[in-house]
């Protein structure tokens, strides 16, 4: 069963110029174990699909079910915190906190039951932090390091689904790839949904199932 189904979603922004239609009849379906690509010109809406199924907002029109549940039905926040991990193109550490602090902090926000230095180490060290970095400030980590440890802050609560918006935007094409890999191994080893919004086709050509975001209207490639 599809963890995630978008059926008909619309979503529109009201401006001074009027209603800009920013989703136009959105319907996909998503699946554990697998990385999606979302691809599309600048302003084609793929944000604002990205930012309804975090739950940060509700469509228009058309509904998003998570395991058949409709998000109108549910506490968006519980299941934004339980359930989805975000990654953005700027990597949004927190500048005086160090690596290991920085994924901690979200197990600290997400109530980790478990010993959260622990968890925290461990998925610096998925992510290939050694282990003697760990109490540097991010701010002295390079952008590639960063945006790793901004995946190991992302995965920390162990989230079924990953949202990526442009993770490799500010990266050189080493650093993307690593970053990359590391976002497939989370969906074929340890069976998340990934989905990754990309303007690079060396990215896109990693996912199983590419989707283009065509004017608010979503196609599958
Ligand atoms: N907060 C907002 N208020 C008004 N209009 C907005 C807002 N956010 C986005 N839009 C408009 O909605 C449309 C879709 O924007 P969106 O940010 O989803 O595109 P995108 O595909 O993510 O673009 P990019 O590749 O540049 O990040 C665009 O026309 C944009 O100008
Ligand atoms: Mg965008």
């Amino acid at each position: 069963m599809a963890i995630l189904e978008l059926k008909h979603l619309s979503y529109d922004y009201i401006t001074k110029a009027g209603k800009v239609h920013a989703l136009k009849n959105a319907t996909a379906s998503f699946e554990t174990g697998k990385v999606y690509a979302i691809v599309g010109r600048s302003g084609s809406g793929k944000s604002t699909l990205m930012s309804l199924m975090a739950g940060l907002d509700v469509p228009k029109d058309g509904d998003i079910l998570y395991h058949g549940e409709n998000l109108r039905d549910i506490d968006r926040d519980k299941f934004r915190r339980e359930h989805i991990g975000m990654i953005f193109q700027s990597y949004y550490l927190l500048p005086q906190l160090t690596a290991v602090e920085n994924v901690e902090l979200s197990l600290e926000l997400a109530k980790y039951k478990g010993d959260k230095r622990k968890r925290a180490e461990e998925m610096l060290t998925l992510v290939g932090i050694k282990k003697e970095q760990f109490k540097k400030r991010s701010t002295q980590f390079s952008g590639g390091e960063q945006q790793r440890i901004a995946v190991a802050r992302a995965i920390a609560t162990d989230p079924e689904i990953i949202l990526a918006d442009e993770p490799t935007g500010n990266l050189d094409n080493e650093n993307s790839m690593n970053v990359v890999s590391i976002l497939v191994d989370l969906a074929h080893k340890y069976n998340k949904c990934v989905i990754v919004i990309t303007h690079a086709s060396e990215v896109a050509e990693k996912a199983d199932v590419v989707f283009k975001m065509d004017d608010g209207i979503l196609i599958i490639q």
